[in-house]
């Protein structure tokens, strides 16, 4: 269990429609967090709920979160100051395992899947691996975070308003054969297309299945995820606590 950290908000500001970015003061969990990991934040005064937010990049002692408002207490975060505190429990999950990645790993995010793979580029980079990005969002309108990935970067979108026409998975098919490694976060269909590619690839996949978060704790089993045993039976682990971050291969699609 991680103790709580105070944290100060340093900037607050709008990246697209419903997609918000916090740059926090959080100096201890920026020291300690991996790629892969999230925060806990306590969301509202009156109200106790906690919201799991994955992290997007860290530049100790700040680290940046990148949110979609979904409800009352995303709606809430998204309406904080500079200078406004925030109580924060992290770093939290299992993140990526680069080692496991290779030299030439390829970091995939869909939509609010996207932000996490900032921060996996940059850890890859600084381990000494040669990491690409391919990043898919709906339209031209939800494209986030472009500019800051500091390698290649394929995007795409659904309509084909912006970048290469097509789904995240169009493109890694199409250029597979040149990784070492597959790390992709996004909605469940596309780990799953993706997940089958690196299986007829032969590579190594990590997913994070962080889109089915709700408590971030272990209470409301919103998270429970299906995974295979070793004995070929199915076992159910939580996202929250086990993940967000498996093994593609351990995942029940
Ligand atoms: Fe609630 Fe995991 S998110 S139990």
């Amino acid at each position: 269990m991680t103790n709580p950290e105070v944290g100060t908000v340093a900037q607050c500001s709008r990246l697209a429609d419903g997609l918000y970015q916090l740059v926090i003061h959080a100096p201890e969990i920026a020291s300690r967090a991996k790629c892969g990991q999230f925060v806990h934040i306590l969301c509202g005064e009156g109200n106790f709920l906690r919201r799991p937010i994955s992290i997007c990049d860290v530049d100790a002692p700040r680290l940046r979160i990148v949110f979609q408002v979904k409800g009352e207490g995303t709606k809430w975060l998204s309406e904080r100051k500079a200078e406004d505190k925030l109580d924060l429990l992290g770093p939290r999950g299992r993140g990526f395992d680069l080692a496991k990645l290779g030299a030439k790993p390829v970091f995939i995010g869909g939509g609010i899947g996207v932000p996490p793979m900032l921060y996996a580029t940059k850890c890859a980079q600084n381990a000494g691996a040669k990491p690409s990005a391919i990043l898919g969002f709906r339209s031209q309108s939800a494209v986030i975070l472009e500019e800051d990935f500091a390698c290649p970067a394929t995007v795409c979108t659904d309509d084909g308003s912006y970048g290469v026409h097509g789904f995240v998975s169009d493109v890694l098919k199409q250029q597979a054969a040149g990784f070492t490694g597959i790390a992709a976060c996004g909605p469940k269909p596309m780990l799953k297309a993706i997940a089958a590619i690196a299986q007829q690839a032969g590579l190594p996949c990590q997913v994070s299945m962080e889109e089915r978060m709700g408590c971030g704790i272990g209470a409301c089993l919103v998270c429970a995820c299906a995974l295979n045993a070793e004995n070929g039976e199915t076992r159910y682990g939580h996202v929250c606590k086990d993940g967000p971050v498996f093994d593609a291969e351990e995942v029940q699609w």
